[in-house]
């Protein structure tokens, strides 16, 4: 009795989605990619794409020191300013000629059907340029909320960006589920207690709940299919 109270609460539970910006609402991963390799090749740095894994959904800073740690240096605080500095700007050149046509595919679609459901919808993203990529692309309505490395000073792996988010939606972390295409995003929405649906590939997002290939894959319908699945694997 007590297990079909618990079971009836939490299914159906998605109240809020939370969406990481980079690689998955927007193609701006591969522009972050660009502009850190060529800082890496004027440092004479060699960093591969494989090494760019570890910097997704990770601040500007902390991505600085895994390429400097990559090639063994240790330039002064003032120096790394000016390298974070001149990586923006080269990521800012690529933005700058972005157009909505690289807002990734059932991006637009997955938001228009949460909001129809009363679903309501937040960006979690450690990125500084939230606001500008947003008003470049038109997308300010789509989100009730926006929680970003402007407000958040802990970085994933660490929770606070997918719980402030919550709290500025008003929803419970268990009755939210976080789209994430990066390692440490995974990791900072399972450490927020929520449930996590990876985009990209399963072997590296190896620990979110469920994985697919982009939100042209998702619906409402899917999501209410993994939820019950999380659910059920949970009262096991
Ligand atoms: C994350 C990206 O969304 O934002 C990282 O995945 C990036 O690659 C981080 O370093 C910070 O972005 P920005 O735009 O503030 O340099
Ligand atoms: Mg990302």
């Amino acid at each position: 009795m007590i297990l079909m109270i618990l079971k009836s609460r939490i299914s159906m539970r998605t109240k809020a989605c939370i969406f990481d910006l980079d690689g998955v609402i927007v193609d701006t991963a591969k522009y972050h990619y660009l502009a850190w390799k060529k800082l890496a090749v004027m440092l004479n740095i060699q960093f591969s794409r494989e090494d760019n894994e570890r910097l997704k959904g990770v601040s500007r800073m902390a991505s600085l020191d895994i390429i400097l740690e990559i090639g063994k240096m240790t330039p002064d605080d003032r120096m790394k300013e000016e390298y974070a500095a001149l990586k923006n700007k080269w990521y800012l050149d690529y933005i700058g000629r972005m157009t909505p046509e690289e807002i990734l595919p059932g991006s637009l679609e997955f938001l228009s059907e949460l909001k129809s459901a009363g679903i309501k919808t937040a960006l979690g993203s450690a990125s500084k340029n939230t606001p500008l990529i947003l008003q470049r692309l038109g997308m300010e309505s789509l989100f009730d909320a926006v929680a970003d490395g402007n407000i958040v000073r802990n970085a994933k792996p660490d929770p606070e960006v997918f719980l402030t988010a919550a709290k500025m939606l008003g929803v419970l972390p268990e009755n939210c589920v976080v789209f994430e295409d990066a390692i440490a995003g995974v990791e900072s929405a399972l450490n927020a207690g929520m449930l996590c649906i990876g985009i990209g590939s399963e072997k590296i997002l190896a620990n979110a709940h469920y994985v697919i290939t982009g939100l042209d894959k998702m619906s409402l319908k899917k999501l209410r299919e993994i939820e019950k699945v999380s659910d059920n694997e949970q009262l096991l």
